[in-house]
């Protein structure tokens, strides 16, 4: 399965965040490709090194949920060290999510677009995700995309989508993954050499829920509100009766998100 993955290679190597070439693992199966990024991690590989399994069998998604990662789908974990470059971990879920929306409109002309904190969307549905996870000098961020399923196993809550079913093609795992990656690595050394707000900038132009009523399930309670803006933080603000709450983390839902297109409202 390597030399498919040489786009990929070239791509790591030349956004090289690392002092050293990053390393590249190609997995036929594996549990979640961030189980490997994490054991990577840990014994000192490159930053920028990449995992990519062609399905795994425990996917996992933000708030311990199952993610369904079939054949056919983009999964793939990037390790990155912010603490050695001074760039806040809590800023990675914004990058991550940018880089992810332009390599996918890039390669499909799609509007994907984003729901905080790092959800892809694509005409209200989910096409993807992104999940962080912490060590003590590393993040591995887990990127997963919907890419030629057509169906998924059970009931979702909410219906997914996939490149496929919005495009009627089949697309190469591939090139997509080296755009995707590519993107991620070149937000990222944004966001290291202090260009943050140019990220934050690109985010709110992604987001399909600034300018939305919003409810956010918080672990204590529920608030529901105008979705606002994103602070210096990353954090997402609410409108609340004339307040603004700043919302750290949490399970946003749209409550009027039906197609809408990428961008602020006015
Ligand atoms: C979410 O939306 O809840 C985040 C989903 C993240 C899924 C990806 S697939 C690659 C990596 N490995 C995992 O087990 N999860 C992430």
């Amino acid at each position: 399965m390597t030399d498919r993955w040489s786009d990929t290679r070239r791509k790591l190597e030349e956004i090289q965040v690392g002092p050293s070439g990053p390393e590249l693992v190609v997995l036929d199966v594996t549990t979640s490709t961030n189980d490997v990024a994490r054991e990577l991690a840990g014994r000192g590989c490159p930053e920028g090194s990449l995992v990519v399994a062609a399905c795994q069998t425990a996917g996992r998604g933000r708030l311990g949920r199952n993610w369904q990662s079939q054949e056919g789908g983009l999964w793939f974990s990037l390790v990155l060290r912010p603490g050695s470059r001074m760039v806040p971990v809590f800023r990675l879920a914004l990058v991550s999510a940018v880089g992810s929306a332009e390599g996918l409109r890039e390669k499909t002309g799609l509007a994907v677009g984003l729901k905080w904190p790092n959800d892809l969307y694509i005409g209200g549905k989910k096409v993807g995700g992104i999940l962080h996870e912490l060590g003590q000098d590393w993040v591995v961020v887990g990127v997963g995309i919907n890419v030629n399923q057509v169906a998924w196993e059970g009931e979702p809550a909410t219906r997914p989508t996939s490149l496929r079913l919005e495009t009627g093609q089949v697309h190469d795992l591939e090139p997509l993954l080296a755009v995707v990656a590519g993107r991620i690595l070149l937000r990222y050394r944004q966001a290291c050499s202090g260009e943050w707000e140019q990220v934050r900038e690109a985010w709110r132009a992604l987001s399909v829920m600034l300018g939305q009523e919003v409810v956010v399930t918080l672990p204590d309670r529920s608030l529901a509100g105008l979705a606002s803006d994103i602070d210096e933080d990353g954090n997402l603000l609410v409108k609340v009766g004339g307040a603004l709450v700043t919302v750290t983390a949490g399970d946003v839902l749209l409550t009027r998100a039906k197609g809408r297109s990428p961008g602020r409202d006015a």
